[in-house]
């Protein structure tokens, strides 16, 4: 019912798939109202929206006309359909009368694709205790719902939603037990109370605990969010679906929606974008008009903003630039800057679900693009590579640093024990941001050199980088650094100063194919990939490596846009037998070994298990059970959702074995 297309962080396109059609996901579902529309959202981008069988129910007319017609011919919308279950009214008039039971059945009687059991959205910031007193009922309703749906066979979708109130840990334990329904989809509850008072930094929580524990193979929803503020901050934390009475409600309010914030009409001298209402009146037209008309014309603007920027963040994450739009967006409200800050300790599992490669560079947008997962990543793969007896820490070039830092390196400070170098035993670095230490071997690998930052450093940049210094050289015996580094950065980090100008760094192709080696796929995969009589071919136009032979048989070759290196069935064979089970690996079942050794394609319901460092688009190695190595290929999924996906493939096949 749902695959994922393209990601970025926990960001994804994907393609939400129901009897009335596809959708592509991030998506926003407009709220219809079922006896007020007069807006046709289709005709402004819905492909998909949500209307309320709570209220459909509860007028006689229209729960007529519903059980007759069904819901599309009701609401005139032959697009997928989600329905929400009067838990809204709930929450706000305290009581409904409609048992959980009822709700669903009715649901399925109209025939709408997705229905929602009735929840108990929980207000932030109650009581522990009321939070899990309501918690109860909710998963209660939620196993309910799923068995009776199950039992009558009924067709719809069901939505199984998250609660907890801003407890963390509750909704980690709902998000659990949810996980363990067949739910179809994971809207997450009673968030609006927080969106509305600016409490962002909450909604970071609520959202990051909720997601970390729901399957990766269902979409989210973020329920009630229609703001397009918060779209690309969202969608990052992995939600995929949005709803918006906002377009509406905002209208009726004078309002205009932006990616800024909100324009009130009566302070608007300028219509705030080129849609087709801004460009056709000023806010003196509008402002003459009758409120039904204005209000209408609001709703398409707040309409066209909001699908523009579900247009954007999907782009973003297929060009591999959702984090740089979220900085962007997140600078036009301090406590969306709160939020995106709180986002930081979440890193470690943006990390597991973020390629490692993208078509766009990595920019740095201020000091909060520190705590993103490419700089946490390779600070910690920093930490495990093999290290040499001496550092020599370098000021920053032109990028790649390993191609313009040439000749005579000029004056040094040491730390550490002062000895003569030994250029064999010492490791070259360059000290820049936001990466702090860039190793002159890999430093063509992404995103070390496709990043940009700019040249006048701020002070956190600065603080960052000197306390991962200060704590990294204590694994050396000596290091010296740079005096343009220490002038630069103003580090205290020395014991003398001493003249050092016949230091040079010198290329070896060698060195540098194997550190890459080591880099991607873990140490000791260097020596055991190039090993040998080894003939490196490079590009006559860029002179970049490109083909690495040993005795004639192509062991790998050099991707040239982000260096990264891709295997041949010889290298497959080297990686296997050096690197220890479950390394590099995904485990296919017994009934795929043939289809895998012949190069097809693995589809994910046939992993049985894989490295739980693989990302999406990482070069992988496929096995049996017993580790006999099939066949190799590319990534399409992360470790996480190769456990989740039961549908779609899980690794393009380069090459099958079989001989
Ligand atoms: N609409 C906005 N918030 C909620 C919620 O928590 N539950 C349901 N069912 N609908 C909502
Ligand atoms: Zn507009």
């Amino acid at each position: 019912m749902f695959e994922i297309k393209a990601k970025d962080n926990r960001g994804r396109v994907g393609v939400l798939k129901t009897k009335h059609g596809n959708v592509k996901t991030p998506a926003l579902m407009p709220v219809i109202h079922p006896r007020k529309q007069a807006i046709d959202v289709k005709k402004y981008g819905a492909d998909i929206v949500i209307t309320n069988a709570y209220l459909i129910y509860k007028d006689e007319d229209l729960k007529q006309e519903a059980i007759d017609k069904g819901l599309h011919e009701l609401i005139n919308f032959d697009g997928p359909i989600m329905t929400d279950s009067g838990s809204f009214q709930l929450s706000v008039y305290g009581d409904v009368d409609i048992t959980n039971k009822e709700v669903i059945e009715f649901q399925e009687l109209i025939k709408t694709d997705i229905g929602t059991s009735l929840d108990i959205p929980t207000a932030p910031f109650v009581t522990r205790e009321k939070a899990e007193e309501d918690l109860e009922i909710t998963l209660q309703r939620a196993r309910e719902a799923i068995e009776y749906r199950n039992s009558q066979n009924m067709e719809m979708k069901l939505n199984s939603v998250v609660q907890g109130s801003t407890f963390p840990d509750l909704r980690r334990y709902c998000a659990d037990e949810l996980t363990k329904l067949d739910a179809d989809l994971y809207p997450i509850g009673a968030v609006v109370p927080l969106m509305e008072s600016y409490h962002y930094k909450d909604l970071v929580d609520v959202v990051m605990n909720s997601v970390a524990h729901l399957p990766d193979n269902k979409p989210r929803h973020l329920m009630g969010a229609g703001h397009p503020m918060i779209f690309a901050l969202a969608a990052a934390m992995g939600c995929d679906l949005f709803d918006s009475a906002a377009y509406i409600l905002y209208a009726e309010d004078d309002r205009l929606l932006s990616t800024r914030g909100t324009y009130k009409l009566e302070n608007l001298q300028e219509m705030p974008c080129s849609c087709e209402v801004c460009t056709k009146y000023t806010p003196d037209d509008l402002r003459a008009m009758d409120k039904k008309e204005r209000r209408d014309l609001i709703a398409i603007h707040n309409l066209h903003v909001s699908f523009a920027e579900l247009r954007l963040v999907r782009q973003a994450i297929y060009e591999g630039s959702l984090m740089e739009l979220v900085e962007e967006r997140c600078r036009v409200h301090p406590q969306l800057l709160n939020a995106y800050r709180q986002l930081a300790n979440y890193m470690d599992d943006m990390e597991k679900y973020n390629p490692r490669s993208k078509k766009s560079a990595f920019f740095f947008t201020g000091p909060e693009s520190l705590y993103r997962s490419e700089v946490k990543r390779h600070m910690n793969k920093l930490r495990e590579m093999p290290k040499k007896r001496d550092l020599v820490i370098l000021p920053p070039s032109r990028k790649p640093y390993s191609k313009f830092i040439s000749g005579k390196l000029g004056e040094f400070y040491i730390y550490g024990s002062e000895r003569e170098l030994d250029l064999e035993d010492t490791d070259f670095m360059v000290l820049d941001i936001p990466f702090g230490l860039v190793p002159l071997d890999i430093d063509e690998v992404y995103p070390l050199s496709q990043n940009e930052s700019p040249k006048i450093k701020d002070v956190d940049s600065i603080e960052f980088i000197e306390d991962f210094i200060s704590e990294f050289v204590e694994y050396y015996d000596q290091t010296l650094i740079h005096s343009r580094v220490i002038k630069d950065l103003e580090i205290g980090l020395y014991n003398k100063h001493s003249q050092s100008d016949e230091i040079r760094f010198k290329k070896d192709d060698l060195r540098k194919i194997k550190a890459i080696a080591d880099y991607q796929f873990g140490v000791g995969a260097g020596e055991a990939l190039f090993k040998g009589n080894i003939k490196i071919e490079k590009s006559k136009k860029t002179g970049k490596i490109r083909h690495i032979y040993d005795k004639g048989v192509i062991v790998a070759n050099m991707r040239a846009s982000d260096s990264f290196l891709v295997l041949s069935k010889e290298g497959a064979k080297r990686l296997h037998n050096s690197m220890p089970y479950p390394e590099n690996r995904v485990v296919v079942n017994e009934d795929s070994v043939p289809f895998a050794r012949d190069g097809k394609s693995v589809f994910a319901k046939f992993v049985v298990d894989c490295d739980e460092n693989i990302r999406s688009n990482d070069e992988v190695l496929i096995v049996s059970e017993d580790d006999e190595l099939l066949a190799y290929g590319k990534a399409l999924l992360c470790a996480h959702e190769m456990g989740d996906f039961n549908t779609g493939q899980a690794v393009k096949t380069r090459k099958g074995m079989k001989k």
